[in-house]
């Protein structure tokens, strides 16, 4: 029989229950790569599953540069009332987002995706080039609060411009200044 009060034992036990947590907590996470996962909490809890995903509002309605620029850019407060002057207009949530507006404020939205500075990236081209949304961000229309999706590291940028279908150059002055 097991003795449970002998330390060995439940030193034993206490480890494999260390682990099982651990393990089971590394299976339920993304792989931890540069930011992966990464979903810091917004100052207005903005819904894109209920936006994009239930009232399939399109993206570039919100992120209307992604196809003209490098950037992709948040929607101002004027994109947000086009709906909202009149869409759920009595709740506190929407309530903020008038007097933010009427303040002349902006909602600090805090950034998800941050590349360094000595990386070139650029949304056009690969919007152009037919690449979605969704392979390098995910399934955000399913998101109910944005998080990053992919690792963004320069091997998973190389690995998809070496894929035959892309042929994108590889070259270090592509995404380096
Ligand atoms: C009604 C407006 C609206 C629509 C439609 C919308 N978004 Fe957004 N999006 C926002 C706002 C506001 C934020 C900033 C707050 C946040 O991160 O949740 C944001 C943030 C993001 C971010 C994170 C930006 C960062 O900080 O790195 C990504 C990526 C994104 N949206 C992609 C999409 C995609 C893809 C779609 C279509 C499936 C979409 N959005 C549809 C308003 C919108
Ligand atoms: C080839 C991969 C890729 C595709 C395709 C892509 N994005 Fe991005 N997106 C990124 C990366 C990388 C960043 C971080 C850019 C940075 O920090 O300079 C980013 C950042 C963003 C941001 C934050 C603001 C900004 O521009 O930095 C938004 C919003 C966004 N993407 C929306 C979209 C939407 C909407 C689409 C589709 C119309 C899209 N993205 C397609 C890789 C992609
Ligand atoms: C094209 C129309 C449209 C646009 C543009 C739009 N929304 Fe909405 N939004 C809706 C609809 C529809 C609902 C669901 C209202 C309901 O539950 O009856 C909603 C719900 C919300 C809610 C939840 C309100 C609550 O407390 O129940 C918030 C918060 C919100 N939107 C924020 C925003 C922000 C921030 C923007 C701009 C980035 C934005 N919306 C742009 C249509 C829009
Ligand atoms: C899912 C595939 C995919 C991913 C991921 C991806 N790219 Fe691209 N990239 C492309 C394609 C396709 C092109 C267009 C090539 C062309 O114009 O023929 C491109 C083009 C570019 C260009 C323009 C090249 C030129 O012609 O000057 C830059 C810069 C670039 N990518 C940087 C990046 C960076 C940086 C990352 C990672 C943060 C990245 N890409 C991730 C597919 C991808
Ligand atoms: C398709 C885009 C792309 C190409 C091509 C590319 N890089 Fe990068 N590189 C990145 C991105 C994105 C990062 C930032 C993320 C990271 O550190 O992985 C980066 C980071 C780096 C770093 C900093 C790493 C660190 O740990 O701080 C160095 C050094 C670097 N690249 C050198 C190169 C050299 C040399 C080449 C040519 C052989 C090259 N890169 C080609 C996208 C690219």
């Amino acid at each position: 029989m097991l003795n449970l009060k002998s330390p060995i034992v439940k030193l034993v036990l206490t480890l494999i229950t260390v682990g099982v947590v651990a393990g089971v907590a590394y299976i339920m996470k993304p792989p931890i790569g540069y930011n992966n996962g990464y979903q810091p909490e917004q100052p207005i809890p903005y819904d894109h599953s209920l936006h994009a995903g239930k009232y399939q509002i399109p993206c570039q309605y919100c992120h209307s540069n992604v196809e003209k620029s490098r950037h992709a850019t948040v929607p101002s407060l004027n994109v947000c009332l086009n709906c909202h002057n009149n869409v759920a207009a009595d709740r506190p949530l929407i309530k903020r987002l008038k007097a933010a507006h009427q303040a002349g404020e902006s909602i600090p939205w805090v950034k998800v995706h941050l590349l360094p500075d000595y990386v070139k990236f650029n949304h056009k081209r690969h919007i152009q080039k037919g690449v979605q949304c969704t392979t390098c961000h995910g399934p955000i229309e399913e998101m109910k609060e944005v998080y990053q999706y992919s690792s963004l590291s320069m091997g998973w940028c190389i690995e998809c411009h070496r894929r035959p279908e892309h042929n994108a150059p590889i070259s270090c002055d592509t995404c380096h200044y």
